[in-house]
């Protein structure tokens, strides 16, 4: 199965760590040109070299990017087409997690929840979306989460945050539905990643063991693979959808 996104050129936000990560990886492996971009310089330097050395064929580069900052956008978007000749894909997936309620969330947490989880996800479709145009259409995933779709007691501007990116990839992709612009969003349960030690308890993450139906917690790659669908070519009629990805917590 190996080369499904052959010709494809991805620019992969947040992609030193976890969910990112294993995008990097997987979608090197399945023959696209990845560009990520990160704010943790050396982790993600570290996921490109590592995919030029375990990936025979795989192609992936590093650049710092700081999704709140539209002119740190444009840098990474420019570089990609500098490097790889055009742009076809995006994965918005740089997120922030912090715990609080409605009267325990601070001023400082909500905004800058916002600014990465929302205001990030919206710049980085203004930006790429002139250069997928100019490379003929492609496809472009949020990363959003079950906590999109359902509430929970203790993460308030996450919800906020996360409900909006759904909302955003719907709209977008009705925008862009006839100019070959494919735009989901993935909801992932939870999944054993670094974030889920800025989040969650370790109590609360047993608790959410014991109530999936899988029994287990998920891995950055059952998100990877989702997303890796929703770019290939297989999804060409997928648009405005929600992929939840969650070992079943949904479905309870
Ligand atoms: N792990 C889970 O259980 C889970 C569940 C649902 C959704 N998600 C979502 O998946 C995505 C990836 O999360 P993860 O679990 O891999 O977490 P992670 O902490 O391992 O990775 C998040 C990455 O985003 C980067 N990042 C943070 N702020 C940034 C910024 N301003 N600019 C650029 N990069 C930035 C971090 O440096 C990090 O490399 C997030 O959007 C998260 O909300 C995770």
């Amino acid at each position: 199965m190996a080369g499904r996104l052959e010709g494809k050129v991805a620019l992969i936000t947040g992609g030193a760590s976890g969910i990112g990560a294993a995008h990097a990886r997987i979608f090197a492996a399945e023959g696209a040109k990845v560009l990520i971009g990160d704010i943790q310089d050396k982790m993600g330097q570290d996921v490109a070299d590592g995919i030029g050395i375990t990936n025979s064929g795989g192609q992936a580069a590093y650049t710092n990017l700081d999704v709140t900052s539209e002119k740190s956008w444009a840098d990474a978007v420019k570089k990609a087409v500098n490097m790889y000749g055009k742009l076809t894909t995006l994965i918005n997936n740089a997120g922030i997690g912090i715990m609080g309620g409605v009267t325990t969330e601070t001023q400082e947490s909500w905004d800058r929840t916002m600014a990465v989880n929302q205001t990030g996800v919206w710049y980085g479709m203004k930006t790429a979306i002139p250069e997928i145009l100019k490379a003929g259409g492609g496809a472009i995933v949020n990363i959003s989460s079950l906590y999109g779709i359902i509430g929970s007691p203790d993460m308030f501007a996450y919800h906020a945050s996360k409900g909006a990116v759904r909302l955003m990839s719907k709209a977008a992709a009705l925008e862009y539905a006839t100019q070959g612009i494919r735009i989901n969003s993935v909801h992932p349960g939870i999944i054993n990643t670094p974030i889920l030690g800025t989040a969650l308890t370790p109590e609360i993450v047993q608790g959410i063991i014991g109530k999936t139906p899988v029994g287990r917690l998920g891995r950055p790659e059952d998100i990877a693979y989702g997303s890796l669908y929703l770019c290939s070519d297989d999804a060409s009629f997928v648009t405005g959808a929600e992929l939840v990805i969650d070992g079943g917590w949904l479905a309870q």
